[in-house]
């Protein structure tokens, strides 16, 4: 058992993470961030970093105070910025000015501008500091943030759907609505907060996707990104035809750049980006994939994966961060309808609700570097109310 004081510090940490979840999809590449005032005993207020661009998770804390924050503890998911490279003034300065008398931390800031400086210059300024207060559920909170700041690569989440006998798609492969019109919401909705999604040229071919998010109130711009070794990807496709209007990168074997040059032009003057990455035994190295990805911004990287490409994600081991995995009730029973894979034994599921008699489990992979507890992430939480 913990102490009453370090129970409540986690139990306001708690509330913090929870806070900050609300901005999922809005702050991005930002991460999310929350912070609770609290004063003998009394949250006297909070607020959570909302919009890429806009006041962080302190400053708006500050401005929700119903009462002085003098001799309060702030509780902040991550350590408060002090730099002052960018779009909004650094928070430290701010805590400082309100007469805090001591900050909890729930996690040090991984980017190098920050990494524990904001911390000293608390202490500096002669304020209690507590840090690594529910490190590991405030680092998973910023998995995604983690990935793109430590390891140059989005974080990945890979997500299908399976009928009741496990297939993923109805005879011989051809396309099937599998989960009901709700679950089909709560993927545009998820397709929204993302900044990528991914498919293999297999899903492109047969299913001819547009991979947008629709019925989303606030989509993001979205980079659509295909698999596609051979350049098999038709001009006639929704994804070429819409490329000016949506990004589209084609990820390809670079050995093929001289031998399908008229491709290439072809595919760049309808205004799709080409990419060349190694192509191993079992298709494109998934880890120079990723990089391009990564480079345009994006923290998050939705992967509609066929089984083929899922096999291949959970071969590496270390590269899918999370899956999504939508079960429905009915079955399709079809011999020739093509399986799922399944997940891989050792992951952890951390989430399972109904929609509309849809079945929805989250799973981590304890593998991934950046999995740190096993908690929902913020759009499963989101997604479950
Ligand atoms: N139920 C669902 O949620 C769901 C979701 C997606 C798809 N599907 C269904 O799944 C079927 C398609 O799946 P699929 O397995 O045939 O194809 P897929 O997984 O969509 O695509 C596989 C292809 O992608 C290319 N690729 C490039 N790099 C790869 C890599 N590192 N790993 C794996 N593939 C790579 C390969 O073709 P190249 O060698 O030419 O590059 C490979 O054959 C369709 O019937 C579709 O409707 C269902
Ligand atoms: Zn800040």
């Amino acid at each position: 058992m913990l102490p009453a004081d370090a129970q409540f510090d986690e139990q306001m940490m708690r509330r913090a993470i929870r806070l900050a979840m609300n901005g999922r999809g809005r702050v991005e590449p930002n991460p999310m961030v929350a912070a609770v005032i609290v004063k003998d005993g009394r949250v006297i207020g909070e607020g959570f970093h909302a919009q890429f661009g806009g006041p962080h998770a302190e400053p708006t804390a500050l401005s929700s105070l119903t009462e002085s924050a003098e001799g309060a503890t702030a509780y902040v998911t991550l350590e408060p910025c002090c730099h002052t490279n960018k779009k909004t003034p650094p928070c430290v300065p701010a805590l400082i000015e309100a007469r805090l008398a001591r900050v909890v931390v729930g996690c040090v800031d991984p980017n190098p501008d920050v990494n524990g400086k904001g911390l000293e210059m608390l202490r500096a300024a002669g304020i209690a500091v507590d840090v690594n207060v529910l490190e590991d559920p405030a680092k998973q909170l910023i998995a995604p943030f983690i990935a793109h700041t430590v390891y140059d690569r989005p974080y990945v989440t890979l997500k299908w759907a399976e009928t009741a006998d496990g297939k993923v798609a109805g005879r011989d492969g051809k396309p099937l609505q599998i989960t009901s019109e709700k679950a089909s919401r709560l993927v545009h909705q998820l397709r929204a907060r993302c900044d990528a999604i991914m498919i293999g040229i297999g899903t492109a071919m047969i299913d001819d996707p547009l991979l947008t998010a629709r019925e989303a109130p606030e989509p993001r711009p979205l980079m659509r990104v295909v698999l596609d070794s051979q350049l098999r990807l038709p001009m006639e496709s929704k994804l070429v035809r819409t490329a000016r209007q949506h990004r589209v990168l084609v990820e390809f074997d670079r050995r093929l750049a001289e031998a399908e040059r008229d491709k290439l032009n072809a595919l760049q003057q309808a205004g799709v980006q080409p990419f060349m990455v190694e192509r191993r035994f079992d298709g494109l190295n998934l880890e120079q994939v990723l990089t391009p990805l990564a480079h345009f911004g994006a923290t998050h990287v939705l992967v509609e994966a066929g089984p083929t490409v899922a096999s291949s994600f959970f071969h590496e081991q270390t590269l899918a961060d999370r899956v999504w995995l939508f079960r429905s009730p009915n079955a399709v029973n079809e011999p020739t309808a093509p399986a799922g894979v399944g997940v891989p034994a050792n992951y952890v599921k951390t989430g399972e609700t109904e929609i509309d008699g849809d079945h929805l489990t989250e799973y981590l992979n304890p593998s991934s570097p950046v999995f740190f507890a096993a908690e929902p992430s913020a759009d499963f939480v989101l997604a479950t109310g």
